[in-house]
């Protein structure tokens, strides 16, 4: 009997953090690298946040706090949701986690059963397939093309629906595509799910707040009212307040699914830290000005990125709606041959040839399940995204 639980067996590690590390080495080792591997915004956590920290530190709130959150930030997510997203749930239907990763893992655990089917779309956020796996469910993938702008169609959809699927979980604006979904195509999905009211919706708005140009973002529950039974809304602060380190995530739902990952959460980590809490709340409540700023410096950085690429032999580059990353086809550079003499055969080996020739760290698709593609991550300097693109055009032009 290994002394290893057989569930690691079922897992795979994060591409992301593979390649973040690989070039963390490279840099160690004295090599001029960029790394476009990191999902979290480059801007810092904006200061009234940080001195609602520190007050909360002043005033000695600084012990255990109710399992689901405190109160005022139940308070807050309630507030959030009916401004923003006009949906009506009291603070008893929200929770309070350690990021967002950690709500939409309370939520599996508390629902799957061995043989429950959860369906992901692809290309997907890589730790969605691994938390269904975890949790003893099996992931179900959907291909989301290229040709759709990576979004998932009504009618793919119904094919994978049976009588097994637990929950679907949706995530606009995506990571890794930026894609994120219009009320005509959130609807197009509402409308099979519908017709299949045994399936639960787990929403991932994370980018709720970075979209660009004049996109209007909508959560399933805001499209279709009648789906609201069966969603849990989930959002969080790391990525539109610039907090990943601060580790708070919420969401909101039916009460007896909050009930049931309070239940969890208490048998965790006893709810996330106090000081965090305060600061979401002053996050929240606060004045949202930065958002203007991280978005204007985010769409410019779009732009140059998705022209530069477009610009570059063998790529092409979609233009997503928001998130910070786009998603290159490397198709036409399957079966050249890099500076090295290695043939490029997977958008795997055009990664790891293009950080070992140019310096630039990008991750291959198939780690987000759909290739030969790779994603860029923008949340960078437009110096360094300007200098990445200029080396991935060299690279590009280098491959016979
Ligand atoms: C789509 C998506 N959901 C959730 C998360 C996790 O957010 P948090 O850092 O709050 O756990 C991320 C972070 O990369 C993400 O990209």
């Amino acid at each position: 009997m290994g002394f290893l639980s057989d569930a690691l067996s079922r897992i795979k590690p994060s591409a992301t953090i593979v390649i973040t590390q690989k070039a963390r080495d490279l840099k160690a080792q004295g090599r001029d690298v960029i790394s476009l591997s990191v999902g979290e915004p480059d801007f810092d956590t904006p200061d009234n946040i940080k001195e609602a920290a520190i007050a909360a530190i002043r005033r000695g709130e600084t012990k255990y706090t109710p399992v689901s959150g405190i109160v005022p930030l139940r308070e807050a997510i309630a507030r959030k949701f009916k401004r923003e997203n006009g949906l009506d749930y009291k603070p008893s239907q929200t929770i309070v986690s350690t990021g967002g990763k950690h709500v939409i893992y309370n939520a599996l655990l508390a629902t799957l059963n061995p043989g429950d089917e959860v369906i992901v779309p692809a290309p997907y956020w890589v730790s969605y397939p691994e938390m269904v796996a975890l949790c003893g469910g099996t992931p179900v993938f959907v291909d989301c093309t290229m040709e759709h702008n990576f979004k998932l169609q009504p009618e793919p959809l119904e094919r994978a629906i049976t009588p097994k699927t637990k929950w679907i979980i949706l995530n606009s604006p995506s990571n890794p595509t930026g894609a994120a979904y219009s009320y005509a195509e959130m609807k197009a999905i509402t409308d099979v799910l519908m017709r299949h009211p045994h399936v639960w919706v787990l929403t991932d708005d994370m980018y709720e707040h970075l979209t660009y140009g004049d996109f209007e973002f909508v959560t399933p529950a805001q499209v279709e009212p009648n789906l609201y039974e069966r969603t849990l809304t989930m959002n969080g602060v790391s990525k539109a307040y610039a907090m990943t380190g601060w580790r708070i995530g919420y969401a909101a739902g039916p009460e007896h699914l909050i009930k049931a990952m309070d239940f969890v959460q208490g048998q965790q980590t006893s709810g996330t830290s106090a000081i965090s809490q305060w600061a979401a709340v002053e996050a929240l409540d606060g004045p949202q000005d930065h958002l203007k700023v991280f978005k204007k410096a985010f769409e410019e950085r779009r732009d140059l990125v998705v022209s530069m690429l477009n610009q570059t032999k063998y790529l092409k580059c979609p233009m997503p709606e928001g998130a910070f990353y786009v998603y290159p086809s490397c198709a036409e550079a399957i079966g050249k041959t890099a500076p090295s003499g290695k043939v490029i055969k997977t958008d795997e080996d055009f990664v790891s040839e293009l950080l070992e020739t140019e310096g630039v760290a990008a991750v291959h698709g198939s780690s987000f399940g759909l290739g030969p593609n790779f994603r860029i991550s923008y949340a960078t300097s437009n110096a360094a995204l300007e200098d990445a693109c200029h080396r991935i055009q060299r690279f590009c032009g280098s491959l016979r």
